[in-house]
């Protein structure tokens, strides 16, 4: 079983089946605690305070291990299956750590360096590498204080803004480089060696703080160190000297879904069967995430990007969460997301496959009709809102097709429609998963949109 598995794999990337075979010798007789207990920051002081060890304990209300989530945590440090296999001989779990190949180094009892002191960037003159688990797929001339990895490049903050005209923040139109703006940053075009990419320069806005802003990027390149897929978006490096957290990303020419549906820039209105498409490529993606457990939590027509081809590129997994091996609902005490998007469940804070499934569901209306997903100039404001008034008869799905598609057939639409009301089903456990609605979605597709 763990054949792929080397001491210099980061416990991160262990796949769940390894997690709930360590869990079994380790969440009885609490092992997992004294296993916590053990682990220790890089200035040598505990990692975890009684507070944390609470909190682990608490998962097990909720018919979750705690050992699932020790390691999930702790795997957020980037320690490897060495550190774990010398903290587990350490503690005498013995047949636990024969599970996996251990070659003990004269390094191995050295705490594992915290996230933050991996990732600073690093001088010519040091020549060690940040691994972030990812095989890079060409190689290219290093930069003026680009650090290359095998995964991610490192690169100064003052490299990036050399490369986007010290964030010119006029539009692209104007001779500026300012893409598009969010939640929690400004995008820039720029070259990296020649390749056209996009920066994206998170800044506090609104009510978050720099420590929501530091999570969100810490969560982002997590996330982007595992995920790999034709329908996700590519992280190609980042910086994060000082408090000034920048994340690059491949330049997707067709920018967002939501703006090529309101033909923002007087682009052309999408066909149907690019439409087709697009859906068909997004619910792919969301299908990898949650195949490997990942709840993205914020799908939205701004972060499904399209490249030059109009294949679809889900973005922004600053909010991700990983939901153990079970995919079971999890709690947070922070509610995140787009209002206009989300569940109630997720309105509730809770974390569950689900509620992507409902969010696309938004999307898929937004795909149908062209709409806005909140307008405050309209009645309903909400898009997800006009289920309510088809169902009552008091408009018909015909009036709310947009009208800019010209190869639409009135059948797949209102199959898509039907897919789109399965998703928004208020209590979640009534939606479909998302095989079914790709199973689904491929039948409309498969009929009426030749790609
Ligand atoms: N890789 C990219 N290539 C091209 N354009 C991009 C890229 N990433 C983002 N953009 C553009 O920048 C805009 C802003 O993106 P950003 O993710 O900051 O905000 P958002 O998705 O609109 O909102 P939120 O912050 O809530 O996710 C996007 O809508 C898109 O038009
Ligand atoms: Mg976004």
């Amino acid at each position: 079983m763990s054949k792929s598995i080397s001491p210099a794999t980061y416990v991160r990337n262990l796949s769940p089946g390894v997690l709930r075979e360590l869990a079994d010798f380790l969440d009885p007789q609490e092992g997992w605690k004294r296993l916590a207990m053990d682990i220790r920051k890089a200035s040598g002081e505990p990692r975890y305070t009684q507070f944390h060890i609470r909190r682990f304990e608490g998962v097990i209300q909720k018919g979750k291990s705690p050992t699932y989530e020790l390691l999930y945590d702790w795997g957020t440090t980037n320690c490897t299956v060495q550190d774990l296999t010398d903290l587990l001989r350490r503690n005498e779990f013995l047949t636990a750590a024969s599970i996996f190949p251990h070659e003990p180094t004269p390094s191995s009892n050295c705490p594992t360096l915290p996230m933050d002191e991996l990732k600073k960037p690093q001088t010519s003159a040091e020549s060690s590498k940040t691994e972030y688990g990812l095989p890079l797929s060409q190689s290219r001339t290093p930069e003026e204080n680009e650090e290359e990895t095998s995964g991610f490049s490192i690169l100064s903050f003052n490299h990036l803004k050399k490369i986007t005209k010290e964030f010119d923040d006029r539009p692209l139109s104007e001779g500026g480089s300012k893409i598009g703006e969010g939640g929690f940053g400004v995008v820039y075009q720029g070259y990296l060696n020649d390749e056209k990419v996009a920066v994206k320069k998170l800044t506090t806005m609104n009510d978050s703080s720099l420590q929501d802003l530091k999570d969100q990027f810490e969560q982002e390149i997590k996330t982007m160190a595992q995920c790999h897929h034709e329908n996700i978006v590519k992280l190609l490096g980042f910086s994060n000297d000082g408090d000034r957290y920048c994340l690059v990303y491949t330049y997707m020419s067709n920018g967002s879904l939501l703006d090529r549906l309101a033909c923002h820039n007087n682009t052309p209105p999408l066909s149907w069967s690019r439409r087709c498409n697009i859906v068909l490529g997004t619910a792919h993606g969301i299908e990898y995430l949650h195949k490997n457990n990942q709840v993205h939590r914020d799908i939205k027509s701004a972060n499904i990007l399209l490249d030059d081809n109009f294949i679809p590129k889900i973005s922004d997994f600053g909010l991700t969460r990983a939901t153990g091996h079970l995919a079971r609902t999890m709690m947070t005490e922070k509610i995140v997301g787009t209002t206009a998007y989300m569940a109630p469940e997720a309105l509730r804070g809770e974390v569950t496959i689900k509620s992507d499934i409902f969010s696309f569901g938004v999307v898929l209306l937004e795909i149908i009709s062209g709409l806005a997903p909140f307008d405050e100039d309209r009645s309903p404001v909400l898009l997800l809102d006009i289920i309510e008034e088809i169902e009552e008869e008091e408009k018909t799905l015909e009036e709310y097709v947009d009208k800019k598609m010209k190869d639409a057939e009135f059948h797949a639409i209102e199959k898509m429609y039907c897919i789109s009301n399965q998703c928004l089903n208020q209590m979640k456990n009534k939606r479909p998963n998302v095989n079914t609605v790709l199973h689904d979605l491929k039948n409309i597709t498969s009929i009426h949109c030749a790609s």
